[in-house]
């Protein structure tokens, strides 16, 4: 492992803390809530791993994600339970020796329980994942966050830690700087820009990233870095700059159905517009602009065209709900108005049609309708 310190290239980032951090953070806190409680239960040890862990502290007082991640634990309402049964390491990696210094200080001021480890530790973040991959026998199950400043993530090494275990990424791609690299090594303005894109995707596929918009050629990084990645979910949210457009994405990636749907609720949470994305600045006067409640419209298209194809029980639209980013929430409004006005039916299988009797769901009324 690294040991020597690298100085941070930005350190003016510490001054400023927009709704893109708060977001960030507020996410992580999100899905940590559930993901602590879902593993540390049965684990036995669970891993929260922050490669670019910075400060721990904005220069305006806001935590950062270490700190985060900690407090998310230490104030989680199954604390104690959960600390009876699973050790929880926090291993920290920031290859600035000041900002580790600082970082560690304000770890100091946590009280640490029994069973709580915290491990902050000077290097590069990609040599020491390679370091843990190569090293560990059986790695415990872990949530991995990659918040580097720039876009050069080495997709092997990150998909040799996603391989070592149950583990879950939760990954910064800084997506305006990589489009423009793209397009810079595409067009050859850029020669030695290519083999870093290839590094960055494993591969020379990134030469196809070339929708016209900005955002679908961001759905096409994704969906290749996901791939590349061999994730079976992944979801995100885009980060967007002052000019309304994406500067960069918050990309999870998980091989488990519970991450995914445990993902989607917390950016509906942090984003309940239902649009997947976050503002740079919150404007009072943008609110009125956004919808504060979900769009129930393609649910309700999308609930009546698996209908149509076959009639199918409550639990499989449920299991198909998992590809969407619509939520059972949503899909319940709209199955109850569609019983409500006649468009389907439920059926008495179970003798009830609530929907924890999973009922039989199919277009047209039926009799139980009545
Ligand atoms: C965007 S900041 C991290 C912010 C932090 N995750 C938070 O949310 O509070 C990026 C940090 O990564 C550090 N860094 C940059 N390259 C690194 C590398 N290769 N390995 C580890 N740390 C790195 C920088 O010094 C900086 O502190």
């Amino acid at each position: 492992m690294m040991a020597r310190g690298e100085a941070d290239s930005n350190p003016d980032y510490w001054n400023e803390y927009t709704n893109l951090q708060q977001v960030k953070h507020d996410l992580i806190r999100c899905y940590l809530g559930g993901w602590f409680a879902k593993l540390g239960f049965w684990a036995g040890r669970v891993v929260y791993l922050d490669t670019h862990s910075g400060r721990g502290k904005y220069n305006s007082g806001e935590l950062g994600s270490p700190l985060v991640a900690l407090d998310t634990l230490l104030n989680h309402r199954a604390r104690h339970r959960l600390l009876s049964t699973s050790e929880f390491v926090f291993l920290f990696i920031e290859r600035d020796a000041e900002n580790l210094e600082r970082l560690k200080r304000e770890l100091a001021s946590r009280q640490l329980p029994r069973n709580v480890r915290v491990d902050p530790h000077c290097g590069d973040a990609f040599a020491v994942i390679d370091d843990i991959v190569r090293n560990t026998k059986a790695l415990a199950p872990a949530f991995v966050f990659v918040d580097p400043y720039g876009f050069k993530i080495p997709a092997a090494t990150l998909r040799a830690l996603l391989r070592a275990g149950r583990v879950e990424l939760f990954i910064n791609v800084i997506w305006r700087e990589l489009d423009m690299a793209i397009s810079q090594a595409r067009s050859g303005l850029k020669p030695g820009m290519a083999a870093t894109l290839t590094e960055v995707f494993d591969g020379e596929e990134w030469r196809d990233i070339a929708a016209p918009g900005l955002d679908e050629r961001a759905d096409q990084a994704v969906r290749l870095l996901a791939s590349k990645l061999g994730a079976k979910w992944h979801t995100y949210i885009r980060m967007l700059g002052d000019n309304d457009r994406t500067r960069y994405v918050l990309l999870h990636l998980t091989n488990h159905d519970e991450g995914r749907d445990l993902m989607k609720d917390c950016m509906w949470k942090v984003a309940p517009d239902g649009g997947y994305y976050a503002r740079k600045s919150v404007d009072p006067g943008q609110l009125v602009l956004i919808s504060p409640t979900p769009d129930p419209a393609p649910p309700r298209q999308w609930a009546v065209e698996r209908l149509r194809a076959q009639p199918r029980r409550w639990h499989e639209l449920q299991e198909d709900l998992r590809s969407e980013l619509w939520r059972e929430p949503q899909l319940k409004a709209v199955i109850r108005e569609l019983r409500k006005e006649g468009v389907i039916s439920a059926s008495e299988y179970e003798g009830t049609s609530s929907f924890k009797a999973d009922p039989w769901l199919r277009l047209g009324t039926t009799r139980t309708e009545e």
